[in-house]
């Protein structure tokens, strides 16, 4: 089962963008569809360290763009994207205590952060400059 679903609103108004974040949720589903065929400590460390290092590229490229542009909102886009990364390093440590996913409570953590940071943030750069090259 999918952890997490595309919606409407979180479209910026920008199809190369939308296609990136429906990339990036795409990719925390297939990882979680694997941590589900696989349960133990390792998968589970496997699943966050990946799920991190896919986040964390997508953050570096806007943030790089935003430099760039010299977009005037960049700090506080770049700390809406560190608040992300330690909101996943929270789970994680709570996940290592209990040794294992609650899928609900981590979908519903995750979804709200994108909903948001998408809506507002990623919406706010990529109306003012459009979409970000790879
Ligand atoms: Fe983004
Ligand atoms: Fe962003």
């Amino acid at each position: 089962m999918a952890l997490l679903q595309w919606k409407d609103q979180y479209s910026v108004g920008i199809e190369a963008v939308d296609h990136e974040h429906r990339e990036l949720i795409e990719l925390i589903n297939r990882l979680y569809g694997e941590l589900s065929t696989h349960a133990g400590k390792d998968a589970i460390e496997g699943f966050f360290g990946d799920l991190f290092t896919g986040i964390s590229a997508h953050f570096a490229l806007e943030e790089r763009f935003m430099r760039e542009r010299k977009y005037h909102d960049l700090d506080a886009h770049k700390r809406d994207h560190e608040q992300l990364l330690e909101e996943i390093r929270e789970i994680m440590d709570e996940v290592a205590e209990h040794e294992e996913v609650a899928g609900e409570v981590l979908a519903a953590r995750l979804e709200a952060w994108f909903g948001r940071h998408f809506e507002t943030h990623d919406a706010r750069l990529h109306k003012a400059f459009g979409a970000h090259p790879h």
